[in-house]
């Protein structure tokens, strides 16, 4: 899609609130496949991020995120590479403290609420729509019948209902935005998790923030660095780039990097293991200095 000659990337998408009340299965509704069933307990313990209709008008970036307490860290990740929340709210539960805080992310990074009112199919009443709209409302997030600007779509991701409209309340969200994509100058991405793999080595998921990630390009990323050896979309393709928004895992990096750490491509893989050992030593000193500190504390006492 193209805007005055600027092309346009697609949303990134967060899928925040309260534990159970959904979010994977909207995912798996969306991409059509079964994430939740291989979840330990049916609990999300790590980000994914996935593009659905990559290339075509309609693409999204999702990211899922945990919704128990634990994992308020890994909620904060997801919220930074985010341009639209869609907040799941389980109708018979309602706004949760998951929720709460997830309304609070939100406004702090001013990012656009659109609200999926989900398990409908437990409960179609207009006055448990509105409930909710009223707890949303206690907590400073005003939905659109109660004349904010907060979309609110009721959906069922079990039965797949009205799946469609939240997802065009969503588009309609990031075409205000009007989103350019920054194709020029060196790629820029934002780790979601790493994990190590057997056959590839360390895996690290991304979301491209700018520019186009290549295979062979040298990288630092937090304290490490390397060079693309390979690029996975979510469904396992071997891509040659990834371009701004697209959600893909990249092996490559001499150790793990970090939930949060930047990449950045440099131009030389020499000048990438520079910058990595200098982030290193740094983040040695940070530590020698909060050691000493301590001693001395004790030295005192
Ligand atoms: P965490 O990742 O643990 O925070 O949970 P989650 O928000 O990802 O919820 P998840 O998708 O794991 O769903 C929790 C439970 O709710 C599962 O048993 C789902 O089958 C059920 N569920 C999800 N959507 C619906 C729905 O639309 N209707 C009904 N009745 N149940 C649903
Ligand atoms: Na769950
Ligand atoms: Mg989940």
């Amino acid at each position: 899609e193209e805007k005055a000659g600027v092309p346009l990337r697609p949303p990134v998408v967060a899928l925040m609130g309260h534990v159970d009340h959904g979010k994977t299965s909207l995912l798996d509704a969306f991409r059509g496949s079964a994430l939740t069933e291989a979840e330990a307990g049916g609990i999300t313990q790590t980000i994914a991020a996935f593009t659905v209709d990559a290339q075509t008008e309609r693409a999204i970036t999702f990211i899922d995120t945990p919704g128990h307490e634990f994992f308020a860290a890994m909620r904060q990740c997801g919220a930074s590479a985010t341009d639209v929340v869609i907040l799941v709210v389980a109708v018979n539960a309602g706004v949760q403290p998951t929720t709460v805080q997830a309304i609070e992310y939100a406004r702090e990074l001013r990012i656009p609420v659109v609200v999926a009112l989900n398990k409908i199919d437990r409960d179609r009443s207009a006055s448990a729509a509105q409930r909710v709209a009223a707890q949303l409302l206690e907590h400073g997030l005003q939905v659109e019948s109660f004349g904010g600007d907060a979309p609110l779509v009721g959906v069922s991701a079990l039965h797949r209902l009205h799946l469609d409209e939240l997802r065009e309340a969503v588009l309609l969200q990031a075409e205000m935005l009007e989103l350019h994509a920054e194709t020029e100058g060196p790629a820029e991405a934002i780790v979601l998790e790493a994990s190590h793999h057997k056959g590839l080595g360390s895996l690290a998921a991304l979301i491209i923030r700018r520019g186009g990630l290549r295979v062979g390009d040298a990288f630092v990323v937090g304290t490490t660095y390397g060079r693309v050896r390979s690029i996975l979309s979510e469904t396992g393709e071997r891509l040659r780039c990834a371009t701004p928004s697209m959600a893909v895992r990249i092996a490559g990096m001499k150790e793990l990097p970090s939930a949060g750490d930047e990449l950045l491509v440099v131009p030389s893989e020499a000048r990438a293991r520079e910058v990595a050992e200098y982030r290193q030593l740094q983040a040695e000193l940070q530590l020698l200095e909060t050691a000493g500190g301590r001693r001395i504390v004790r030295r005192d006492q």
